[in-house]
C-alpha cells in the first residue's frame, strides 16, 4: 500500500512547464483554426516534441459514457482532422453510434493543449483502402486477424494470427481490409492554450461563425 500523502509529495515535486516556452500572440493568430493548428505542430516537429501527432480521441459510448485512447492523426485538412482505426473496434462502434468526437493534442515540452471537438465522418472505400496500405505490413496483419479490443487467450494467439495474416497478405500479393476506416473529425470549436510560467495562460477558442471562425479569448 502507497502510504496516504506520499504520491501528493511525489507529484507535487514535478514542473509541469519549462522555463521556456515558444511566443502566442492571440491578436496574431490566422483566421482559420486549421492554419494556427498546422503552425503549431510544425514548429512542435521542428522543436523535436514526442510524438506531436498522437492525440487522445474521446467518444460516446452506445450507452452515454465517455471514453478515450491515443491514435495517430493522419493528416489535417480544411476538412478536419483525419485519424484511423477499424470500425469494429469499440470505438468504431461508439462512432458509429454517435458520430461526434473530441480531440485533445498536449505537447509539454511547449506547454501547449490543443482541444477540437465535432462530428466525424468516414472515409470513401479508396481513402480507407489507401491508408490501409500505407500501414506497416503487422499492422495491417493485425486488422485482419481479429477484432481490436477483443480478449484474446494469450501471446501465442498473437504471434500465430499475424504469422497467418502475414501469409496470406503476402500470397495474394495484398489484401482489403473490410473494416480499417479514416475518420474526419470536422470542427465545430478549436481551443489553442499556451501556458504562462505566471499562470496566466492563454486561450484563443475558435467556433464555427456563418462560413468563417468567430474568436474568443477564454478566462484561465
Ligand atoms: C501513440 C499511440 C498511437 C496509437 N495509434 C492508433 C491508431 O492510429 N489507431 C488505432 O486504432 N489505435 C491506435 N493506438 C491504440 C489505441 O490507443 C487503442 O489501444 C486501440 O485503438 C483500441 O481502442 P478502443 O478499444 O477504444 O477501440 C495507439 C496507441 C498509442 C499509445
Amino acid at each position: 500500500m502507497t502510504d496516504p500523502g506520499r504520491i501528493r509529495d511525489v507529484v507535487r515535486g514535478v514542473p509541469v512547464f519549462p522555463d521556456v516556452m515558444p511566443p502566442f500572440d492571440p491578436s496574431a493568430a490566422p483566421s482559420s483554426p486549421v492554419d494556427l493548428f498546422v503552425e503549431w505542430l510544425e514548429r512542435a516537429v521542428q522543436d523535436g516534441i514526442a510524438a506531436p501527432h498522437a492525440v487522445t480521441l474521446s467518444t460516446v459510448g452506445e450507452d452515454g459514457t465517455p471514453d478515450a485512447r491515443v491514435v495517430i492523426v493522419k493528416d489535417v485538412t480544411a476538412a478536419g482532422w483525419q485519424v484511423a482505426s477499424s470500425s469494429d473496434s469499440p470505438k468504431g462502434r461508439q462512432l458509429a453510434a454517435h458520430p461526434a468526437a473530441a480531440l485533445t493534442f498536449f505537447w509539454p515540452a511547449a506547454g501547449r493543449q490543443v482541444r477540437i471537438r465535432g462530428s466525424v465522418s468516414v472515409g470513401s472505400a479508396d481513402e480507407n483502402d489507401a491508408d490501409f496500405q500505407r500501414r506497416h505490413p503487422v499492422a495491417r496483419a493485425l486488422v485482419l486477424a481479429g477484432s481490436q479490443s477483443a480478449v484474446m487467450g494469450g501471446r501465442e494467439d498473437l504471434d500465430a494470427a499475424v504469422e497467418d495474416q502475414v501469409r496470406k497478405i503476402d500470397a495474394a500479393g495484398g489484401l482489403a481490409s473490410t473494416t480499417w476506416t479514416v475518420y474526419t473529425v470536422a470542427a465545430d470549436a478549436v481551443e489553442f492554450w499556451q501556458a504562462d510560467q505566471e499562470r496566466r495562460h492563454t486561450r484563443l477558442l475558435y467556433t464555427r461563425f456563418g462560413e468563417g471562425w468567430r474568436r474568443t479569448m477564454l478566462w484561465p
